[in-house]
């Protein structure tokens, strides 16, 4: 198979990604281009029929230079999906190149008062311990294959206060660390640790948002080009990250977000 994208800083033949959560949404987005690029994908949510269904509209489109998609189930809160996630991306694809840890739970608004610990704690198993745990389970073989790139979609939520959004904002936070620790220990391996961080995006998570005219006028009050984002939109960064493009990029967060987190005015 010759790679559409031969021979360009964005080619991404002979590389496997797994990415968390692409059922649908970011993740969808984000595994439709890698793949679109030349990568092999593990496509991976709760439901079986979903990823399963993702993994061929890919599969559908699949011509010369693209990669292929298969399906596996997974929940990222549950540490035996993450092991058997990890097992069946190097059962058919030999390898994971390419670890997108995108899947994610926003369960809990209210004042920290009310964020019990059994919030806290799953918010931390989905946003934060299974970037963790994939990644201690992948590395070892991106160290052996001297290339490895961790992607962690995060949110530019983590990069302010809220008196809400307690839960959610703690566990981004602390994953944009652990990236940073991540490329400081393994640049020099060929590894690349980086943080997307998307504004509001239209997806079922922002759902909620996205359906109350007044909030959805108080975001976009903040934003640079006055709409919400496209999933797709969030993906291209993620190609970047990905490729021979982001060689020279490690430990940043990357804020994809029509401007929200420069404005001032
Ligand atoms: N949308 C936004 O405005 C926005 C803004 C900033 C950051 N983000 C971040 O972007 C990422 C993707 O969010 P999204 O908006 O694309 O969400 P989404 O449209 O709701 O999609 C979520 C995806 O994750 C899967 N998923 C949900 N819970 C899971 C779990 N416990 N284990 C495994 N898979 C799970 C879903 O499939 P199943 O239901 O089958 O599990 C689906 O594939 C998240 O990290 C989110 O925090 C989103």
């Amino acid at each position: 198979m010759s790679a559409r994208f031969a021979g360009t800083l964005f080619d991404l033949s002979g590389r496997a990604a797994l990415v968390t959560g692409s059922s649908r949404g970011i993740g969808y987005a984000i595994a439709s281009r890698l793949a679109q690029h030349g990568a092999d994908v593990v496509i991976s949510g709760r439901k079986p029929e979903a990823a399963q269904s993702a993994a061929a509209a890919i599969n559908a489109r699949n011509g010369e230079g693209f990669g292929r998609a298969i399906a596996q189930p997974a929940n990222v809160t549950h540490g035996e999906d993450l092991s058997a996630l990890c097992e069946a991306a190097v059962e058919h694809f030999g390898k994971v190149d390419i670890l997108v840890a995108n899947a994610a739970v926003h369960i809990h608004v209210g004042p920290s008062a009310e964020m019990s610990d059994a919030v806290l704690a799953k918010t931390m198993d989905a946003n934060f311990f299974a970037l963790h745990r994939l990644s201690q389970a992948l590395l070892p073989g991106m160290i052996a294959n001297g290339f490895g790139r961790i992607i962690n979609i995060a949110s530019i939520a983590a990069l302010f206060g809220s008196g809400v959004y307690h839960s959610y904002t703690l566990s981004k936070a602390i994953a944009l660390q652990y990236i940073r620790n991540i490329a400081v220990e393994h640049g020099a391996e060929n590894i690349r640790a980086n943080s997307i961080a998307p504004g509001l995006t239209r997806t079922d998570m922002a759902r909620g948002l996205l359906d109350d005219p007044v909030a959805l006028a108080r975001e976009l009050s903040r934003s640079t080009v006055g709409r919400v984002g496209e999933p797709d939109e969030i993906a291209g960064a993620a190609v970047f990250l990905a490729s021979e493009a982001g060689a020279y990029v490690n430990g940043q967060t990357i804020a994809v977000d029509g401007g929200m987190t420069i404005r001032y005015d």
